[in-house]
């Protein structure tokens, strides 16, 4: 520190010594927010209750906080506005108490990494929270120290435009990565100014959304809250995080926002939360139009009374709280407590001690480190689908025609909530395909459709000649930035305007055709698929996204990615996740043929099978699916122990040998399953999960400890549980294949 900093802040700390309700920082937490509480008014206590979204007036903003109106302001991002709001808490309001600045930092800040869900595809823990880590570098530059993030809602239906925001359909991996997410954005103390209040959201069952449309009703029985929806966020408690966001949806006829059940006895008795829990966007006057609340003063007290301590918009909380205090119907001890956890989470931000924009001397935002680690997800995040030999592009190729509405969208590529991209710092694929390979190949960049929707097919002839004289066309096609995301969800899944009509022409050819997907979800492409001799899916991959497409497709990198979402083969199999029950008529794979249904048969003839008529019973692609440019065998599956106790914990080693030519990166994947057990149960679970990367040839012996307690399902008796009896124990390199053993809990 050097000496003019040392000076302000020692004349900081005297100003700190004049706030009102401020005890020093060396005094225990709760002992400070005694103190700050017994100091406060009613009226102060009730401003650090509300959140307002800073795209506002901000004269009028100024006031409210002068007034003590103001706990948390989003969306403000320019370092120069944030302290001067700051300057105002502190200096002008009564109670001196600092705002916390939040935001959608949902992947990336200013860099954009590829949506959660293509992260999730990486399967890559670390490098997940190195990125999440630079993430909350550029951030807190920019002054936002709560970030409303991660999201962790288990999706399973991908008309569900909100897919995108998410690590997929499993909760095993959702909770590691969640996991993962909020110790990058939190770092090793949240007190440092680089780092940020992560979010766990959204409480709970969101993705679970009737029909896939956003802000739906839910109807998930408790059994599959505890087994599938709750452990990702109960794996973000035991990593730590500071808030929650409950969600819009009403489940099982309770607005989450509402829950005493879910906010208090478990997310606070059962799992021993102490930190904030915000509110959605207006979800606390939101439980009126629910119609659970027959107005926002009754939302309020129900809300608060339910655990839910901030009022992100809704004014319930600032308009209601003391009349229903004064007039008896409101406890006062209610309404400290939710000021009692906003005023934790400030003192552990350190912002009575820091409460300005982090200053850094050398700037993290787009730093060539941060860039660089950005491309490097993007790369692992993509997923070759299929590949007939043609990619790696070779020597072979020397000219190659460059086409599709997503070869050149800076701004689409970023994907949902890129809130603060700038679409200049955008590489795109044709731009680091010219930049990095144009001296390689012969580069002929042919743009039809200027956009995913766009009508205009005018340029298909002219493309389809100059595709017949290349060597190989590699065409960009996919979503825009605007058909995923909040509010945006879709019942066709297939490419929107006039792109599958692209891929035919360009396939008509004859020529090698290389389809890159960059989307917000898993589209519905079995007949792209089929008319492409390779297939990548990228999702929406953000800033770097081009270079790590261009660098996979020349073999710079070798793919890598596994599906984090089963793909299915058309709307109507929705929703399909691979770890579904068993059934009493379990689908032996072969139905789904209408052309062999003949005319007035028996009903029997047909077999009695969970499945469709019309459409095979499995997906087109499984999770944990995904090709490279080489080939992994596994072979010598073990495991230490065939008996073993619910306390214990199971090594699980299995030899993967790449049988290839170029180095690569398996992820082997670790699955059990059950054949009885006092409840059903899924067919497999993941259970865990290990990158490996071997040289040619190289054979590696990979383990993995397993503690048996990952093991617990919620019960008959409502209780989380590990069951003694038999399991199965499947390893492999997706969810459909694998080697297979037993072993056996034991009391
Ligand atoms: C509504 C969204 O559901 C939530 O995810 C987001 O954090 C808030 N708006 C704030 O922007």
């Amino acid at each position: 520190m050097d000496i003019s900093t040392r000076h302000l802040t020692a004349i900081f700390s005297i100003l700190l010594s004049l706030c009102p309700v401020y005890v020093g920082a060396q005094s225990p937490i709760e002992q400070r927010i005694d103190k700050m509480l017994s100091g406060m008014t009613i009226e102060q206590k009730i401003g650090q209750l509300h959140q307002i979204d800073g795209r506002a007036d901000l004269k009028k903003v100024e006031s409210m906080i002068r007034n003590g109106n103001i706990s948390s302001i989003m969306n403000i991002c320019d370092p120069a506005v944030s302290d001067r709001l700051q300057k105002i808490a502190i200096e002008e309001s009564a109670s001196g108490i600092p705002i916390i600045f939040s935001r959608d930092v949902v992947h990336g800040f200013n860099t954009i990494l590829p949506i959660p869900l293509g992260q999730a595809a990486s399967f890559d823990e670390e490098l997940i929270r190195k990125i999440s880590r630079n993430t909350a570098l550029e951030a807190t530059e920019r002054g936002i120290r709560w970030a409303f993030a991660p999201m962790m809602d288990i999706a399973r239906d991908p008309r569900w435009g909100r897919i995108a925001e998410g690590f997929g359909e499993d909760p095993f991996l959702a909770g590691k990565l969640a996991g993962v997410v909020v110790r990058g954005y939190q770092g090793d103390n949240l007190a440092d100014p680089s780092s940020m209040a992560a979010c766990a959201k959204h409480f709970v069952a969101y993705g679970a959304v009737e029909g896939g449309r956003d802000y739906n009703t839910t109807y998930v029985p408790v059994r599959a809250l505890y087994d599938t929806y709750f452990p990702p966020f109960k794996a973000s408690v035991e990593a730590g995080v500071a808030s929650f966001m409950s969600s819009f949806n009403d489940n099982d006829g309770v607005p989450a926002t509402g829950n005493r059940w879910l906010l208090t006895d478990v997310l606070r008795k059962q799992w021993g939360f102490d930190g904030v829990v915000v509110s959605d966007w207006g979800s606390v006057g939101g439980l009126v139009p629910h119609g659970a609340a027959a107005d926002k003063r009754e939302a309020a007290k129900t809300c608060i009374e339910a655990g839910c301590d901030m009022d992100m918009m809704s004014y319930s909380y600032l308009n209601n709280i003391k009349s229903l205090i004064t007039d008896g119907e409101l406890e006062m001890e209610v309404l400290d407590e939710a000021v009692r956890r906003i005023l934790r989470l400030k003192i552990r931000l350190g912002l009575f001690e820091n409460p300005y924009a982090r200053k850094s001397e050398v700037s993290d935002i787009y730093s060539a480190s941060v860039l660089a680690d950005a491309c490097k997800i993007a790369e692992e995040s993509v997923v070759m689908l299929k590949n007939d030999g043609i990619l790696p592009l070779n020597d072979a190729v020397k000219t190659i025609v460059v086409t599709g509405p997503m070869a050149d969208a800076a701004y689409d590529q970023m994907g949902t909530w890129a809130l603060d991209g700038d679409k200049a710092h955008t590489i795109t694929p044709i731009k680091a395909l010219r930049e990095k390979y144009g001296d390689k190949v012969e580069i002929i960049y042919i743009p039809v459709l200027e956009y995913p929707r766009d009508g205009n097919t005018s340029g298909f002839k002219a493309l389809a000649k100059a595709a017949k004289k290349a060597d190989a066309v590699v065409a960009f096609v996919g979503e825009e930035q605007i058909m995923s995301g909040e509010a945006h969800s879709l019942s066709n899944l297939r490419l929107q305007g006039h792109q599958s009509e692209l891929l035919e022409t360009i396939a008509a050819t004859g020529t090698p055709l290389v389809s890159v997907f960059l989307a917000g979800r898993p589209l519905v492409i079995s007949h792209e698929v089929e008319i492409s001799s390779a297939v990548l899916y990228a999702w929406h991959p953000g800033t770097m996204g081009g270079e790590a497409i261009s660098n996979i497709l020349f073999g710079a990198a070798n793919p890598s990615g596994k599906l984090p979402v089963t793909f299915p083969r058309n709307e109507g199999q929705i929703p399909i996740y691979y770890n579904h029950k068993h059934t009493s008529h379990i689908a032996k794979g072969t139905e789904g043929d209408l052309t062999k249904i003949g005319r007035e048969i028996q009903q029997s003839v047909m077999g009695h099978t969970s499945s469709y008529l019309d459409v095979e019973p499995t997906p087109l692609f499984v999770f944990g699916y995904g090709l490279a440019y080489t080939t992994y065998e596994y072979s010598n599956l073990s495991v230490s122990d065939r008996e073993i106790t619910s306390d214990g914990s199971l090594l699980i080693s299995v030899d993967v040998t790449n049988t290839g030519h170029v180095q690569g990166t398996e992820t082997v994947q670790f699955y059990t399953g059950r054949k009885a057990a006092c409840v059903t149960q899924p067919m497999k679970e993941l259970k865990g999960f290990v990158r490996v990367s071997l040289k040619p040839g190289e054979k590696r012996t990979v383990s993995y400890r397993m503690p048996v307690k990952d093991l617990v399902y919620c019960t008959l008796d409502m209780k989380m549980t590990v069951e003694t009896g038999e399991y199965t124990l499947t390893v492999g390199p997706d969810s459909a294949t694998g080697l297979k053993t037993k072993f056996t809990i034991i009391n």
